[in-house]
């Protein structure tokens, strides 16, 4: 079991090939729902998270359902890991069980570990560095909203998050451009950093009106993450409060730009009601799209 099974952890780290061919192969699903019934046929699967989750948790549990595979939903507390067993101990004893773990962590370089001793499929369900299941879904429903993902402007709002880090990721691979205003006490770490700076499509500046003004798309995401300090909440609302993703800044977008974000929302906070409900907001076909990558993920990980 699992000897020819590939992780999927970070999108730069992943080949360009691959993840187009996922891209065309969750589009092909969505327009089959009934395709593929017995993909995953005797595959098993454990989603082991240590966050909450809707869609993410959701989204497998019925991708892998629809394609035939079992799987069981571990919150991590409640396993042995949360007693202190050893990651490697854990990888190396499901690694005999399934034919992949999907893991939501708080930590990155636990999944990385985690995935050092396993001899199956990894898959980042999230973790404080990265979401890329997240990002293929919506790089998925940027191309039926436009056709095309090359060439897009592609403007972040706010948090220089796990989110946006896999944006930044993703734009090495595909041929957007990437414009961030990020306040400066929370751009991402200098190695997400170093990737944008080797980049010339991605800019990160303080500067909302420069990002937004050719935006295609404009994105943002919660500004406190499930793995933030809870003592810097009040800073940081106040720091972001100018990158609310309200009516007034969202019409300084052009006049075909849509919203994304990937949920859940605070409403009030990083979005306002009349953004996040207006009808170019795109924001539950992104979630749906979930639903679709994450078959395609699964293919693509399980299937040679
Ligand atoms: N967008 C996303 O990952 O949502 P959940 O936290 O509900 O899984
Ligand atoms: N940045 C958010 C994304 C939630 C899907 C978080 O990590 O909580």
């Amino acid at each position: 079991m699992g000897y020819l099974s590939k992780n999927f952890i970070n999108l730069h780290e992943l080949e360009k090939v691959d993840l187009i061919e996922i891209l065309s192969t969750a589009e092909q699903m969505k327009a089959d729902r009934n395709s593929d019934r017995d993909l995953l046929d005797s595959k098993s699967f454990i989603l082991l998270f240590d966050k909450p989750s809707t869609r993410t948790r959701i989204s497998f549990e019925l991708a892998i359902s629809q394609l035939g595979g079992s799987c069981i939903y571990l919150d991590m507390k409640t396993t042995q890991l949360g007693r202190g067993e050893t990651i490697k101990d854990t990888a190396k004893v499901l690694s005999r069980y399934v034919d992949g773990i999907i893991i939501r962590n708080a930590n990155h370089q636990d999944l990385i570990e985690f995935s050092n001793h396993s001899t199956i499929s990894i898959i980042n369900a999230l973790t404080n560095e990265s979401h890329p299941c997240q990002i293929m879904a919506d790089l998925m429903t940027l191309k039926e909203r436009f056709g095309t993902i090359d060439d897009l402007n592609v403007a972040w709002i706010g948090d220089g998050n796990n989110v946006a880090n896999t944006w930044i990721q993703a734009s090495t691979i595909f041929d957007f451009n990437l414009n961030m205003a990020i306040p400066r006490e929370y751009v991402p770490k200098k190695a997400i950093l170093d990737i944008a700076k080797k980049n010339p499509k991605i800019n990160i500046s303080q500067n909302i009106d420069d990002a937004i003004q050719d935006a295609n798309c404009v994105v943002t995401d919660t500004w406190l993450s499930m793995n933030d300090d809870e003592n810097e909440r009040s800073k940081k609302i106040q720091i972001l409060n100018e990158y609310q993703v309200n009516s007034d800044l969202f019409s300084k977008a052009p006049i075909d730009a849509i919203f994304m974000h990937c949920l859940p929302a605070h409403r009030g906070q990083e979005v306002t009601d009349t953004v996040i409900d207006c009808d170019r907001s795109y924001v539950y076909q992104q979630a749906e799209n979930r639903l679709h990558v994450q078959k395609a993920i699964l293919k693509y990980c399980t299937i040679n």
